[in-house]
């Protein structure tokens, strides 16, 4: 059986420096903010699993049914002999390109979440004993150190995440995923599409409530990390569709006024009644715009597919 190997790119008390930067950062600010990666410890992810098996949460079988119907032109396209997964979580979708992929030498998947890391990479090994799997656990927005397999390399985002990051940071980050990048290789990139509202805010507000549960557990994440007394109860879970950005917008929103201690940065929080801390954007796309994105990174977008009923793009571009 080849080797799985977890690398650590951040030593762990940079993750803590990290959270205790953007909480301070994002709680004393106007408003009130959390980036979205400290959703995702090992409750969280088993969260968002659940989220992609709701029937409102349709961007996961819309980017499944593109991958199964488009993995061969992927693979043919590229000929990629490693595949490095951004934000690969249970890398579940990713096994129709890994079929589809015949000279694939490594897959390297990155994610933040250790526990849905080792989780995917000894379920992969198990069933794939010839695959390499070289995991990192990093931030993605970091400047990733990857190891040195063989070209050409393709990079997949799936899953819409980029849609996350907010229009300075993604630009930022297409322009350091070029730079791991030689020309003839390729990013095939993931982005839920413009659509109507009700649609976009079901997604993000289903009826079970297991994507208010997902947004809450940021609050469990901070309790348990700098010992912060957050209540999740008195928060309701918001989804709401900003028209002019055309980005969906999960906030969580104090039912009453009250005060929240963070021991571990001595710090205390007010949050007025009805106050919001904005947790996740999710940015929706249109074709050109992906397009002009990937191109001032040096991405030049080659092919555009989606499902069949238009909800959801994959897209494959070239380093040239
Ligand atoms: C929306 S989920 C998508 C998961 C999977 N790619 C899919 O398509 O179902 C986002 C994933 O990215 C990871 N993630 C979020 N922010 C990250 C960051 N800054 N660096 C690395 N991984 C991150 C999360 O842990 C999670 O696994």
């Amino acid at each position: 059986m080849s080797p799985f190997l977890v690398t650590r790119t951040l030593p762990e008390d940079a993750t803590d420096a990290a959270l205790r930067a953007d909480v301070l950062h994002g709680l004393t600010r106007t408003p009130k903010t959390l980036p979205p990666k400290w959703f995702y410890d090992a409750h969280g992810s088993e969260l968002f699993e659940k989220i992609t098996e709701l029937p409102e949460y349709y961007p996961t079988r819309a980017e499944r049914e593109i991958l199964v119907a488009r993995a061969a032109e992927i693979a043919g396209a590229t000929g990629a002999r490693t595949l490095i997964e951004l934000g690969s979580g249970s890398s579940d979708k990713t096994r129709h390109l890994l079929d589809a992929l015949s000279g694939l030498h490594t897959y390297v998947p990155v994610d933040v979440s250790e526990s849905a890391l080792t989780q995917a990479g000894q379920a992969l090994i198990a069933e794939r004993p010839s695959l390499d799997v070289h995991a990192l656990i990093a931030d993605f927005t970091g400047g990733l150190a990857l190891p040195g397999t063989p070209g050409p390399r393709l990079v997949a985002f799936l899953g819409g995440t980029i849609g996350n990051l907010l229009p300075a940071e993604r630009a930022a980050f297409l322009t350091s995923v070029r730079s791991l990048l030689s020309p003839g290789d390729a990013l095939l990139l993931g982005t839920d599409l413009v659509k109507d509202e009700s649609v976009l805010v079901d997604a993000y507000d289903d009826a079970a409530g297991v994507t208010a549960a997902f947004n809450k557990n940021v609050l469990t994440v901070v309790n348990r990390e700098l010992g912060a007394d957050f209540d999740p109860d008195e928060f309701t879970h918001v989804a709401l569709w900003d028209t002019e950005r055309e980005w969906i917008e999960m906030r969580l929103r104090a039912r009453s006024a009250l005060t929240v201690k963070i021991p571990a940065l001595d710090l205390a929080v007010d949050f007025t009644e009805g106050e919001e801390l904005r947790t996740e954007v999710s940015a929706k796309f249109r074709e050109e715009g992906v397009r002009t994105e990937l191109a001032a990174a040096g991405l030049e977008l080659t092919h555009w597919w989606t499902d069949p009923q238009g909800r959801f793009a994959l897209s494959l571009s070239m380093a040239r």
